[in-house]
């Protein structure tokens, strides 16, 4: 059978998660569904008219969903689907203001995907993140390992820019990580971080290294304060696509994703942003990477101060 994807939610992020997964080129087919009459059909005809401009075949079907699960009939056979469904901020709201909102958004979405696919591996994206991905596995019901959630490839992406552009780099010789959660607790890993295979503690002094990883943490606020309305999605969609293509080609890359662990790093328990290996299974395996002493304390703390919250979930 063909490649198929499914994006919930065709705001923002689930259209431009769409079209890049569209140009790539490597589905057969990529559903975009909302409960918004019409929005998704009309994004899939736009798209698919630009399929003889941009040179690819995928096919784009959109689709408006009700409250009930009605129109999820035509996500059954996705191999991956990516949730993007629910409230982005505005400026001065913190993640965490969405949870209420989008937890009922999410639970509904989650419990249709596992109806009408379930042996889809799910990409969570809405926020809070964390909370959203823990969620979304308690009301599938899918196993951990096929419920993962995207913050770490965008968050490592932009620590990635901020320092290519401080030092006046290509993007392609820094090599960045955080890990933790998608909030106040990322936990940014210097000791992992490089420039030219060079470690970047001895490429910027302290300071400027804190600098960036302040910035980098608020990196999705920075974005809502410009936008004034909505938040970002372009290195949002550009994250959750490659998941999502790294699932379906089975290609066991390894990023840094929102995953179930169990025991790694002496944490048990709990969805949290580690290194995994991606395949067609979800997460194949969680990475354990070397962490300073500093920097596992962080990743413990961060991982009791998501724990708290995604307990939370299970009653919403
Ligand atoms: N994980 C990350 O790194 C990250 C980054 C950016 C944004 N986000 C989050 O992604 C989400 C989407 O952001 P956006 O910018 O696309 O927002 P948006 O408002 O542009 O789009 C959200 C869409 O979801 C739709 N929707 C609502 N309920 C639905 C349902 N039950 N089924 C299907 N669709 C439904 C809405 O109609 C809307 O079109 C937000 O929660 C945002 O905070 C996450």
């Amino acid at each position: 059978m063909g490649k198929k994807v499914t994006v919930v939610g065709a705001g923002f992020y689930g259209s431009t998660t769409a079209q890049r997964l569209a140009e790539y080129d490597v589905f057969d087919t990529v559903v975009l569904t909302d409960i918004i009459e019409g929005r998704p059909a009309g994004l899939a005809l736009d798209l698919n008219q630009s399929r003889a401009i941009e040179g690819f075949e995928t096919k784009v079907v959109g689709v408006t969903t009700g409250p009930d699960g009605a129109g999820y009939e035509a996500i059954a056979g996705s191999d991956v689907v990516v949730v993007t469904a629910g409230v982005p901020r505005k400026p001065g709201m913190s993640r965490m203001d969405l949870l209420g909102v989008n937890a009922k958004i999410v639970r509904g979405v989650a419990e249709s995907v596992a109806r009408q696919a379930p042996d889809a591996v799910i990409v969570v994206v809405s926020n809070p993140l964390d909370e959203m991905t823990a969620l979304t596995q308690l009301a599938s019901g899918f196993p951990h390992h096929r419920v993962l959630g995207q913050a770490g490839v965008l968050d490592t992406a932009r620590f990635t820019n901020f320092v290519a552009e401080e030092l006046g780099v290509p993007v392609r010789s820094v090599k960045t990580l955080t890990l933790g959660s998608h909030g106040d607790t990322m936990v940014p890993v210097p000791s992992q971080c490089t420039v030219d295979g060079r470690p970047l503690t001895e490429v910027l002094p302290a300071g400027k290294i804190e600098e960036i990883v302040v910035r980098t943490r608020n990196g999705g606020a920075e974005v809502v304060g410009l936008l004034k309305t909505g938040s970002a999605f372009y290195a949002p969609s550009a994250a959750a696509a490659r998941m999502a293509r790294a699932v379906v080609e089975d290609s066991g890359e390894v990023w840094p994703v929102c995953a179930w662990v169990d025991g790694e790093y002496g944490i048990s328990g709990v969805y949290l942003g580690v290194l995994a290996e991606l395949g067609r299974s979800g997460v194949r395996r969680v990475v354990e990477t070397p962490l300073t002493d500093g920097e596992l304390a962080s990743l413990k703390e961060a991982a009791e101060a998501v724990r708290a919250k995604q307990a939370d979930v299970a009653t919403m």
